[in-house]
Formats: C-alpha cells, sequence, structure tokens
C-alpha cells in the first residue's frame, strides 16, 4: 500500500449530477486525488430503493459514470467502479445489519424524509439503507469520507456500528471521519433555499444539473427566489436565498463572503445572480464538453469500468475474509 490515507465516497446514480453534489461532494474528490488513497463507488445498489426504469437505469448509469470523469475524477489515480461489482458491499451490509438497531435507524433523517416522500414504496431497503452505506466506508478500512452536510449522521451511524464490532472481535475496522467542505456542503434549492437542492425534486428549475445547457442554467438562476431588501449580504436566516447564491459564487470562484458582498456593493440581485449563473456555466463548461467525449467512447468506459471492479474488489474480499473468520464462519476448505 501506498502510506496514503484512504478516502472512500460514492454518489447515488439516481439522476443526472447536481450542482449540489458537485459542489458538496465530487469537486472535493477531484481534489483530494494526489494527496490521498481514493476510492470512488457509483453506488447504484442504494438507488433501488427507489423504483427504477431498467432501461433508463442502465443508459444513466452509464452516464453518471461519464460524468464523474468528465468532473475531472481520474481513473489512473483513483479507483473508481459500480458497487454491484464488487459483491462484497452486499454480503458485510448483511453482517452489519446483525450489529445495527431498529432504533438507531429509526432515527436517521434521510430515512424520514424518504418514508414521506414515497408513502407507496417504504421498503426494507429504505429503511436499512445506511448500514449498505456503512459496509461501503467499512470495506476499505476507509480514513476520510468526503460527504456534504446531509450525510453526516449516515457516517456518524457507520462510526458507532464499527466500534461496536470492534469492541466484541478485536479491531476489524478503521475509524472514519467525515470530511466536510467549507464552502458548498449544503446547497440549496432555488425555489425554495429552505430546502436542500436535490435530483428528485418536482420542480426543474430548483436545481441545476452539471450538464444543463448555458441558456437554461441562466434561466434557473434568474428565477432563483431571492427576498425584497436588494442588499448582497449573508445572512442564511433572514436572507436564505442570496446566501445560498453567495455559497455557490463562493465555491465557484473561490471567494469569501466579504469579498462578494463588496463586489456587488449597490448592485441589484439581477447583476449578482447574472453573476452567479456565468461563473457556473463558465465552471460546467469544461465538464460539458468532456461528457460529450466519453459518452462517445463506450470501450473506455468499459475500460474503466473493468479495471475499477477490480481494484475494489482485491481490497473489499480481503476486509470480508477477515470479518467473516472473526466471527467464527466456518472457513471453506482449501483442498
Ligand atoms: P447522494 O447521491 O444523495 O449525493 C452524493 C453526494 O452529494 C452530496 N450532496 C450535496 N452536497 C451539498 N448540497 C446539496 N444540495 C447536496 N446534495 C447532495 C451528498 O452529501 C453526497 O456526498 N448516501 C449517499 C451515497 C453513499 C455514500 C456511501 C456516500 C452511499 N454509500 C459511502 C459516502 C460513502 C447519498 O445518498 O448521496
Amino acid at each position: 500500500m501506498t502510506g496514503k490515507k484512504r478516502i472512500f465516497s460514492g454518489a447515488q446514480p439516481s439522476g443526472s449530477v447536481t450542482l449540489g453534489n458537485y459542489l458538496g461532494a465530487i469537486k472535493n474528490w477531484v481534489e483530494l486525488q494526489d494527496e490521498y488513497d481514493c476510492i470512488y463507488c457509483i453506488v447504484d445498489l442504494h438507488a433501488l430503493t427507489v423504483r427504477q426504469d431498467p432501461k433508463v437505469f442502465r443508459e444513466r448509469c452509464y452516464s453518471f459514470l461519464a460524468q464523474y470523469l468528465a468532473c475531472g475524477l481520474d481513473p489512473e489515480k483513483s479507483v473508481i467502479y459500480f458497487q454491484s461489482h464488487v459483491s462484497a458491499h452486499a454480503e458485510l451490509a448483511w453482517i452489519l445489519n446483525c450489529y445495527t438497531y431498529v432504533g438507531e435507524l429509526s432515527r436517521m433523517t434521510q430515512f424520514k424524509e424518504k418514508a414521506k416522500k414515497h408513502r407507496d414504496n417504504i421498503n426494507a431497503g429504505l429503511f436499512t439503507y445506511p448500514v449498505l452505506m456503512a459496509a461501503d466506508i467499512l470495506l476499505f478500512k476507509t480514513d476520510l469520507v468526503p460527504v456534504g452536510e446531509d450525510q453526516k449522521q449516515h457516517i456518524e451511524l457507520t462510526r458507532d456500528i464499527a466500534v461496536r464490532f470492534n469492541n466484541l472481535y478485536g479491531e476489524v475496522f478503521k475509524i472514519p471521519e467525515a470530511y466536510i467542505p467549507k464552502v458548498g456542503a449544503r446547497i440549496m434549492s432555488l425555489q425554495d433555499p429552505t430546502k436542500k437542492m436535490s435530483k428528485s425534486d418536482e420542480n426543474e428549475n430548483s436545481y441545476i444539473l452539471v450538464l444543463d445547457s448555458p441558456d437554461l442554467i441562466m434561466k434557473k438562476f434568474k428565477k432563483a427566489v431571492t427576498d425584497s431588501e436588494a442588499v448582497v449580504r449573508y445572512d442564511e436566516v433572514a436572507k436564505p436565498g442570496i446566501s445560498n447564491l453567495m455559497n455557490i459564487y463562493a465555491a465557484m470562484t473561490g471567494r469569501s463572503f466579504e469579498e462578494i458582498e463588496r463586489e456587488f456593493d449597490g448592485q441589484g440581485y439581477g447583476a449578482f445572480k447574472k453573476a452567479v449563473a456565468e461563473a457556473v456555466i463558465e465552471g460546467l463548461k469544461p465538464i460539458r464538453e468532456k461528457y460529450e467525449e466519453l459518452m462517445a467512447d463506450k470501450g473506455y468506459l468499459e475500460s474503466v469500468i473493468k479495471n475499477g471492479a477490480a481494484r475494489a474488489e482485491n481490497i473489499a474480499s480481503e476486509t470480508l475474509k477477515e470479518v467473516y473468520d472473526r466471527i467464527g464462519l466456518v472457513p471453506l476448505p482449501r483442498r
């Protein structure tokens, strides 16, 4: 091994990559690739907790991989793969289910929100979803998990499960830490800035996708909900819309909130919204171009898929073997 700290993270291919996914997670994943030993997963099994059309889903998974790569994830530097190609995820999830309490899972905010939204399909997978996520992370003896703010609770649960297991069987798992960016960790809906920006929102004007055209991005920002004060000033409580736009602008340009307030002093919201849209369009342009190239080269995508799965499988199967051994399952005789 390299001696570098290990990073693991993932995103669900349940739609396209949003600006929230990009700024809260993927942009940081790209920056961490040189300094850390990084593993980035497309968590396709997680996406099955809501109904997916098989044909659409498969296409979307390919597209999601191309979006990962177009954002700058580099298969030469990082392990990039589909969760369903490494069976140890599902196997370890089963084991960890037996070390996780129903009470703990009932407290998960994401479960409560999703259960409210999908009242007709509150399946067991939705409930045990955080255990699969714990398995993802623990399989790779992960040090750091770069995620947006909304995943913090799941990582705390992962730590609790890992500590519980280690207390029973000795130090098998590394206790991972969440790694949350200072800006961009919680990008809000453009239409209701008290809600998280989400690809599953019914209102398409509420989110930006990294593959949206420049015109569409401009249109969506122009429609973004603000307030009537007409002063660009950061105040999450009184001015959630403007604060969200400032957060986006800060994450895209690297400017501080004070610098942004000075830059737009005396200007109306129209000029500010236009500047935010332009910064986003400019930042996403290379991603869109690279995406088109990648989608035209299925052979390359397949080589990435194959290679990533083999590398992930190597690491994950070792951990699973260790877990099986510690809990007393009978090893398969060699001869
Ligand atoms: P998912 O697919 O919802 O989102 C992927 C990543 O994007 C971040 N994110 C956001 N960040 C800022 N603002 C937003 N509006 C926003 N929306 C999404 C998320 O925090 C996440 O980092 N359970 C995870 C996927 C997962 C995972 C894992 C992550 C499965 N196994 C293991 C880390 C490690 C999820 O649903 O992310």
